[in-house]
């Protein structure tokens, strides 16, 4: 903090950090579904210690996991925090250890330490809970009591924090940037884990520039790995300048290639400079490759390559289309909604496929990228669009959707979301008929403090 005493946003209102671990049953009002049972798991940012870092960006706090366990109409709550290599000497020494983003800034205490904040993702996939951080191992939680149990080694590298389950195969799909002995560098991976969890497949390969690649696409057959010009440079990180920044100059670049081909094969195909935090579906049809994308004129959140911040910019859903037989390497977009959101959703078991409905946490406001003010379901064959908006600067988490049972059609399900009551200082989890979202929650579960804004989440039924 500065002699000003500015405060730092990501440490004030729904930002700032919940320091303790609890276990709470919640009061229930309205109707939680006896069909929905499983748990809802949430992932965020929730530095242990006041940061080191005065600047301290929302994407470096420690995870914390946050579960929200449902049977038989009633909801329990747990929250624990990831203890990464980087949480246990933070908390074995007391105080923050770790900068932002440079490793110069970090304290000499922290030399061989791998660190780790495992915050932007929890996944479940062959039985094992996974808290996810694009830039080390996937770290392993318990399911029901969440209990850290470590980095699973197997990876041998950092992976997204958006690896994509194959509802055929059961796959997990997934790769990594950054890769190679220099940080912040062009190189990346693409990976895949089997049904049994077993890790079968890790090559690398180079990007057409170093950057920010936060997630990607997966059809049936085929891999698209979006190089957009949010760069990385090791370059300016050791000059005190960002270590990620917005290079529109360096335009947009996407990556196919066949599942089980080799990274070789990749071809690039482009587009006018933009930024994709997040992907709602892909699938393909023919030698045509479709992605549906929440699209940013400007990557949100991050300076400029000289330092100056950044412009403020408002994702809308659009839709990308390869041609793998044209000459052309050009990416068609067009857009499909006109409604600023984020967090886009859909059905897990029509992932990679082409789908009907679609859900996201939108903005109708303005209000900016993360206090999203209401639930959007979009329905492609319609063409219709319902919203659920909150009020009172009340601001939804990634909706989640889950299925009504396992042979339910396409949509018929829950969608569950945790909202934090601005007015309250507090946070509900909520639940809606996936497919009526305008009439409004069917069940509430109340929290008895606040959840701060986080990043993902997904339901596992057990
Ligand atoms: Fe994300």
């Amino acid at each position: 903090m500065d002699g000003n005493a500015r405060i730092n946003p990501y440490l004030a209102g729904n930002f700032a950090p919940v320091r303790s671990e609890d276990d709470f049953d919640l009061k229930v009002t309205g109707e939680i579904p006896a069909g929905l049972r499983g748990a809802l798991f949430r992932i965020g940012p929730n530095p242990q210690f006041e940061p080191k870092d005065p600047n301290h960006h929302w994407f470096f706090g420690d995870g914390m996991v946050h579960g929200f366990y449902v049977a038989d109409g009633k909801v329990s709550y747990r929250n624990r925090y990831v203890h990464t290599p980087k949480w246990e000497l933070e908390h074995e020494h007391g105080r923050s250890l770790f900068g932002g983003g440079s490793p110069m800034d970090n304290d000499p205490l922290t030399a061989g330490n791998e660190g780790g904040v495992a915050n932007t993702n929890i996944v479940f996939h062959a039985g094992k809970l996974m808290a996810l951080e694009e830039g080390h191992h996937p770290f392993e939680m318990d399911l029901k009591t969440l209990e850290s149990r470590g980095y699973a080694r197997p990876y041998k590298g950092n992976v997204t924090a958006h690896p994509k389950i194959d509802p055929k195969t059961g796959e997990m799909v997934w790769f990594a940037y950054g890769v190679g002995e220099m940080p912040l560098s062009a190189g990346m991976s693409y990976g895949v884990t089997d049904a049994s969890g077993k890790v079968v497949r890790r090559d690398d390969f180079q990007a057409p520039y170093a950057a920010m690649v936060h997630d990607f696409m997966v059809t049936e057959n085929h891999v698209l790995f979006p190089v957009l010009p949010l760069t990385a440079s090791l370059e300016r990180a050791m000059t005190g300048r960002p270590p990620f920044a917005w290079e529109p100059n360096k335009g947009s670049h996407v990556g196919v290639m066949r599942r089980d081909g080799d990274v070789s094969s990749i071809r690039w195909f482009n587009t006018e400079a933009c930024y994709v935090f997040h992907p709602m579906n892909a699938w393909e049809v023919g030698d045509k490759l479709y992605c549906d994308v929440m699209r940013y004129n400007v990557a949100p959140l991050f300076p400029n390559a000289d330092g100056s911040p950044g412009d403020k910019s408002a994702a809308r859903l659009v839709r990308w289309t390869f041609d793998l037989a044209g000459a052309s390497d050009a990416i068609k977009e067009e857009p499909l909604d006109d409604l600023d959101g984020e967090f886009p959703r859909v059905d897990p078991r029509f992932e990679m496929l082409k789908n009907r409905h679609g859900w996201y946490a939108a903005d109708p406001g303005g209000a900016g990228t993360v206090r999203q003010s209401a639930i959007a379901h979009i329905d492609h064959q319609t063409g219709k669009r319902q919203v659920y908006a909150l009020t009172g600067g009340d601001a939804t988490s990634e909706p989640v959707f889950t299925p009504r049972s396992a042979t339910a059609d396409e949509g018929d399900g829950w969608i569950t979301s945790v909202v934090c009551r601005a007015g309250e200082d507090r946070s509900d989890m909520l639940v809606f008929d996936a497919l009526d979202i305008a009439k409004g929650p069917i069940g509430t579960a109340e929290m008895p403090r606040r959840m701060p804004f986080g990043f993902h989440g997904n339901w596992v039924s057990f």
